[in-house]
This record gives structure tokens, sequence and C-alpha cells, in this order.
């Protein structure tokens, strides 16, 4: 009964926090961190944080999102390929699944947005309750289950918004496998045909959870297969310039997963062009303070900031430097953006603190990281990259 009740005053809620929340924000507090940590957030935090996040996307499809005055400056500017980012700054997977959100995003200031996961197939995902605030440790376990609308509606979607002009930023797809996939890879490869003419980069996962040496063996072939399929038909592509590769990476790997990884990376089949480090963890020995920290499912915000940021460090070690990558996890300020650059990111990306702080915190982020790459003497951001490693 309660739950009915609940839900009646929420669903009446809805339109009004919209409606307040755009309203306040382009009127009175433009861009003011302070009025979304202080009376945005909070509200929404009663809220169910699936149902809140539907409402940040429905908020965001209205396109009453006040545009960032923050002008992004050349020193923030990097270059992965023939991709020139107009900052290093992007939106991180699952928040836009379906490419909804993706003018809003550019308009509050991302340099890049990549929607996803998309499957084939729509999906509907895992049974609800599947996302838990953790307020008091910074951080979002979820287990949605890969929920989008798939390929094709997707793909529409995102090719009117180029078609009409209304996102001139750089687009990421990041693509999944049917859940009854009897084969993965053939729903990888039909990914990046349909999205082609949208698509900047392509983001495939390798979500390795450890496993015995007879199935790892089994699982390196499989990814050098996945690679070399889905290398294959990007590189069959006649699109110019053609979208670039980028394969996101578990921190949950094992020595050994990691290894084998960049093993197969040598090959010359498999020469992906980016590395997205890291996915949320299934890692719980991180003295969680909040009630839900006992959910299944992957934790992300603080608790992942030093994994993935060691994760990057290693990756870029092991890989000399080679392969550009993508720092994402726990990245609340300039300072924990600059830590993840220096250990070995081109680019970062972020989504646990936005829900946290809001639209004001990327150009918060930006100011921040530009003048501690200015109190470095450096000219450009890409001096920094990997810094801390050639100590
Ligand atoms: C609610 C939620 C949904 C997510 N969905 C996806 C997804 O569909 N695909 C994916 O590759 N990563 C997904 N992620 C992982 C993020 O892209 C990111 O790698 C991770 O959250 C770490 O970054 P953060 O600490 O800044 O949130 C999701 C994260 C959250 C919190
Ligand atoms: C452009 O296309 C997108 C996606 O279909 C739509 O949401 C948006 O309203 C369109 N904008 C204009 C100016 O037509
Ligand atoms: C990631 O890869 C694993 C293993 O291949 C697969 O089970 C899972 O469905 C994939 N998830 C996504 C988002 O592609
Ligand atoms: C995934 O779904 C699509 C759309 O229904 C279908 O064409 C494809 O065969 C499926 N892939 C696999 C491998 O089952
Ligand atoms: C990210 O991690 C989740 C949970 O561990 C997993 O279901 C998903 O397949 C992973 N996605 C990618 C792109 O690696
Ligand atoms: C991974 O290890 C954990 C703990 O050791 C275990 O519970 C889990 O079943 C393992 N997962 C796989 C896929 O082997
Ligand atoms: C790419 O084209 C080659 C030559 O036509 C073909 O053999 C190969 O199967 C194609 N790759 C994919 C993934 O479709």
């Amino acid at each position: 009964m309660s739950g009915g009740i609940l839900k009646k005053i929420r669903s009446g809620a809805i339109a009004s926090i919209i409606g307040i929340g755009a309203f306040s924000a382009v009127n009175i507090y433009y861009d003011k961190q302070k009025f979304y940590d202080q009376i945005l957030i909070p509200t929404i935090q009663y809220l169910d944080p699936e149902l809140s996040h539907k409402l940040t996307i429905l908020w965001f499809k209205s396109g009453l999102v006040p545009k960032s005055q923050y002008k992004d400056t050349p020193i923030l500017v990097n270059k992965i390929k023939h991709l020139s980012f107009r900052n290093p700054l992007g939106i991180a997977a699952g928040f836009d699944k379906n490419g909804e959100a993706v003018s809003s995003l550019e308009n509050i200031g991302f340099g890049f947005v990549e929607v996803g996961t998309v499957t084939p197939k729509a999906q509907t995902g895992n049974d609800k309750p599947r996302v838990f605030r953790l307020l008091e440790d910074k951080a979002i376990i979820n287990r949605y289950g890969l929920n989008n609308d798939g390929y094709e509606i997707v793909h529409t979607r995102l090719q009117k918004l180029k078609q009409n002009k209304s996102f001139n930023g750089i687009l990421g797809i990041n693509l999944g496998p049917n859940e009854t996939s009897e084969n993965t890879i053939s729903d990888y490869v039909n990914g990046i045909t349909v999205f082609s003419d949208v698509a900047d980069y392509f983001a495939i996962n390798v979500s390795c959870p450890n496993t015995s040496n007879l199935k790892n063996l089994k699982k390196k072939e499989n990814l050098k297969n996945l690679l070399t399929a889905v290398i294959s038909a990007r590189n069959n592509l006649t699109i110019e310039p053609k979208p670039l590769i980028f394969l996101k990476l578990s921190p949950d790997l094992t020595k050994e997963e990691k290894n084998d990884i960049i093993k197969i990376l040598k090959d010359k089949m498999c020469q992906i062009d980016g590395l997205i480090i890291s996915n949320t963890t299934v890692e719980r020995s991180l003295n969680l303070k909040s009630s839900s920290a006992s959910e299944p499912g992957g934790l992300s915000g603080l608790p992942l900031k030093e994994h993935s940021t060691k994760l990057i460090a290693e990756m870029f070690k092991l890989t000399k430097g080679s392969i550009p990558i993508i720092g994402v996890g726990g990245v609340f300020t300039g300072q924990d953006a600059y830590e993840k650059v220096k250990a070995g990111a081109s680019l970062i990306q972020l989504y646990t603190s936005f829900t946290f702080h809001g639209p004001p915190l990327i150009a918060n982020i930006k100011k921040e990281l530009q003048s501690l790459v200015n109190d470095d003497n450096y000219g450009n951001i890409a001096e920094a990259v990997g810094k801390d490693s050639k100590k």
C-alpha cells in the first residue's frame, strides 16, 4: 500500500522537479555548484536512484539544460589519431544508454559522449531494484544488466542528431551482445556496420572474470578472435575517416589476464586505437560504509579511484605508452583527473561524480585541471600524459 502511495507522490513530484530544476537552473542559480549541491541534488536523492536517473535524462532531452559558460582552452585539447577532443572530459558509458541526452551533454561542457552499452535487440535488463546509491561512500552499485533500446532505434536517433547538426562533438558507441546471443562476435561486428555513419569510436568490452587456466586459454583465443573480427569489420568500412576501436577493461583482471591482453594487443590483427580503464569493480573489500554495500553488482565512484588509476599506470607501462588510454573511475576533482593523466591517461571519463554534483562539476574539473597543467609548466595536457611512470 505505502508503495502505491509513494509511487503517486513520486510521479507527482516528477513534473515539478523537472520544472523547478530547469527553471531555477536557467533563471536564478545559473551554473552554480551550490544550487546543485544544496538544493537540486539533495531533492533528487530522495527519489529512487533509477527514477532520478530517468528524470535527469528527460530533463536533458528537453534541452532546458543551461549551456556552460566555461570556454574550452587550447591547453586542454588532446588528440587520439585523427580525433581532436576540444577538452579531455567525457561522459562514461551507461549514463546515456540510448543516445537521448547527447546535445545537452555537449552543452554542459563534455568534450565527448559515449552512448550505450547498446545491444542488437532491445533489452529490459535485470529486475528492479538494480541500482543503489552509496551516499557515505560517494559510490554507486549497479546491476542494470544492459537495458537499452537496441541498435536500430538508437542508431536512428543519433543519425537524426547528426543530420540536424544538434551535435558536433565526438561520439563513441559502446557495443554489447544480445543477452541470449550465441555468437557475440557477430553482434559486435553488426554494431560496427550499423553505427558506422555516426560513431567516431567504438568501445568494446573485455570483462574477464577470474577463471581457471584452461578457461583462461579459451578466453585468450576468444579475445583474439573478437578483436580480429572487430578490426576487420572497421577496416572494411568505406567511410573516411574510419571510426576508432577502444577496448574497455575490467579493474578486476588477474595478472595473467593482463599479460594475455598485452600479448594479444601486439598481434598485427588486433591493433586497437585505445584502452578505456576502467569499468566498475565487483571488489568489495574497500571499507565501504553504506548499508547497500553488499548488494551484488558493479561498484563505481570514489572507492574505485585508486584501483583504476593503478591499472592505468600499469597498462601504460606494459604497453610503453604505445596505446592511448581513457582513464575512468572515481574522478570527482581536477586533481583526480590529473592523477590519471600523469599515470598515463590521454582522456578522462566520469559518471558517478556527475550524479552527485550535476552539470557545474564539469567546468570546475576543467578549470582545476587547466591550472594544474599550467602550474607544472606544460603548454598542453598531452605533455603531462604518463609523466609519473617516467620518474
Ligand atoms: C549506473 C551505471 C551504469 C553503467 N552502465 C554501463 C554500461 O552500460 N556499459 C559500460 O561499459 N559501463 C557502464 N558503467 C560504467 C561506467 O561507464 C564507468 O566505467 C564506471 O562507472 C567508473 O566510472 P565512475 O567511477 O566515474 O562512475 C555504468 C556505471 C554506472 C554507475
Ligand atoms: C534533432 O534530432 C534530435 C534527435 O532526433 C531531436 O531530439 C532534436 O529535437 C532535433 N533538433 C532539431 C533542431 O530539429
Ligand atoms: C562483456 O564481455 C563478456 C565476456 O565476453 C560478456 O559476457 C558480456 O556480456 C559483455 N558485456 C558487454 C557490455 O559487452
Ligand atoms: C541478436 O539480435 C539480433 C536482432 O534480433 C539478431 O539479428 C541476431 O542474430 C542476434 N544475435 C545472435 C548472435 O543471437
Ligand atoms: C562492465 O562491468 C559490468 C559489471 O561487471 C559488466 O556487466 C559489463 O559487461 C562490463 N561492460 C564493459 C563494457 O566492460
Ligand atoms: C571469482 O572468484 C570469486 C572469489 O574467489 C568466486 O566467488 C567467483 O565464483 C569467481 N568467478 C568465476 C567466474 O570464476
Ligand atoms: C572484411 O572483408 C574481407 C574481404 O572482403 C572479408 O574476408 C572479411 O570477412 C570482412 N570482415 C568482416 C568482419 O566482415
